[in-house]
């Protein structure tokens, strides 16, 4: 036998069984979108590296260590996306979606990050987010957050989903805040890890973001941001906090929340959850007002989310959403060479009424046929054995109640059906 051949690492596949949770928890998605007006983009998975360098920021972990960066054919540098905030900036000014207009927009697909997988965190995973062009007040950042919340209350998770949100302020008040942070670190510079020390000159502000429990002390005692907020970002905070009290959200503000990508400015937020252990973000946005013109747009303020969608459905796992059985409504059994010719015809006729039907292929004995159809789960089997094709009859059997088969004329096959389609609901 040949050597078989794996997956990548940090790579899943989704099989059939677990796929049926995921296609549920994105038509929730698909539909909450729409409830807000927030219209589909479908992006490229491959952009130019130089993308991501500009927007998340040459001194990230992302564009440090974690892209997936090749030299194509025509030598050009690309990355596989590993967000897609930066797509969605670079389709809007290159088809000038935001010009005199505003945008609401939403993507969900495969990112690529080389990070060391563990629970909740892998090399290809999947992102929902939603973004919004053209508004810069706190009204705006309460809707985005407002939609996570009303997906946690579709999905059931509402329970597990707590909200941290925090103000960076504007990039002149990040920068004065800065250079406190880095005198304050530079004083306790023994403290650091090796990690901090490094980041002290790259990114200085990353270092509050520390999981290192030795250096809680240190980071604890830094200078906050919050204090250093001028009135405008100070009052922008304070007036989402209250919309977000009106829409009956609670938060928790988080002065140590600083994201890992460079672009945000203002508000910033992360939805975390206590049921998946240290990958506990679910969803994580923010402002980004300066965005669209470090891409070579015009100044069009921005804000938005991104969630994981491996770390949510695995949180919906836990929690009350009844996913809806996939499994298919009949199975259909056909015994000998002539019945087995109608098959094809009679699951037509079903399909044609919507009704999902399975055709046994294959031929074999009739016990066999109907373990296929209880695995797959159908409700009903069909049967047409050798003497029901001759007296153009079907037997019906009800699989998921203990009722007694009936005998019925092959044209009566699909108002039988539907009835007792209808009476299971
Ligand atoms: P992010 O915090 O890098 O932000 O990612 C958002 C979410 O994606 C995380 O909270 C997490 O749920 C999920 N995620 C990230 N990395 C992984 C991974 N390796 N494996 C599994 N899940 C992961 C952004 O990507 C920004 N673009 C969000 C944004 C949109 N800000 C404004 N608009």
């Amino acid at each position: 036998m040949a050597v078989k051949i794996q997956s990548v690492r940090g790579m899943k596949d989704l099989l059939p069984g677990e796929i049926e949770l995921w296609q549920q928890v994105e038509q929730e998605i698909r539909d909450v979108s729409a409830l807000y007006g927030y219209r589909e983009i479908r992006l490229p998975l491959l952009e130019r590296t130089e993308l991501f360098k500009r927007s998340i920021g040459e001194a990230t972990d992302i564009v440090e260590k974690e892209m997936y960066t090749f030299f194509d054919n025509n030598d050009e540098s690309m990355t596989l996306r590993p967000e897609a905030t930066a797509s969605c900036v670079r389709a809007g000014v290159e088809h000038s979606l935001f010009h005199n207009a505003r945008a609401r927009l939403w993507y969900m697909g495969p990112m690529f990050r080389y990070e060391r997988p563990q629970k909740g965190r892998y090399r290809q995973f999947h992102q929902y987010g939603i973004e919004a062009f053209g508004w810069s007040g706190p009204d705006i950042d309460a809707e985005i957050i407002d939609v996570g919340h009303t997906l946690w209350k579709r999905l059931k998770i509402d329970r597990f989903a707590k909200l941290e949100i925090n103000s960076l302020g504007t990039p002149d008040s990040r920068a004065s805040y800065r250079q406190q942070l880095v005198s304050y670190f530079e004083a306790h510079h023994g403290e650091l890890d090796e990690d901090s020390k490094r980041r002290l000159k790259t990114n200085p502000l990353r270092i509050l973001d520390s999981k290192n429990t030795e250096m809680q002390e240190v980071v604890q005692s830094a200078p906050v941001l919050m204090d250093y907020l001028s009135d405008e970002s100070r009052d922008h905070f304070d007036r989402l906090l209250g919309h977000l009290r009106d829409l009956g959200i609670d938060y928790e503000v988080n002065n140590r929340l600083v994201r890992g990508l460079d672009y945000y400015s203002g508000t910033v937020f992360e939805w975390v959850t206590d049921q998946l252990g240290a990958q506990n973000a679910i969803c994580a946005g923010g402002r980004y007002d300066g965005l669209v013109e470090l891409l070579g747009g015009r100044e069009v303020p921005g804000a938005g989310f991104a969630m994981g969608l491996e770390r949510l459905v695995e949180v919906v796992r836990l929690g009350d959403f009844q996913p809806e059985s996939a499994a298919a409504d009949v199975y259909l059994c056909m015994l000998g060479d002539e019945a087995q010719k109608m098959g094809h015809s009679i699951a037509q006729t079903l399909r044609e009424s919507n009704v999902a039907t399975i055709l046994h292929c294959g031929g074999g004995k009739l016990a066999r046929q109907l373990r296929n159809a209880d695995r797959l789960n159908t409700a009903i089997a069909i049967i047409v054995g050798q003497s029901e094709w001759e007296a153009g009859n079907a037997v019906i059997k009800n699989l998921r109640a203990d009722e007694l088969q009936k005998v019925v004329r092959v044209s009566e096959i699909v108002v039988t059906v539907k009835q007792m389609l209808e009476a299971r609901n």
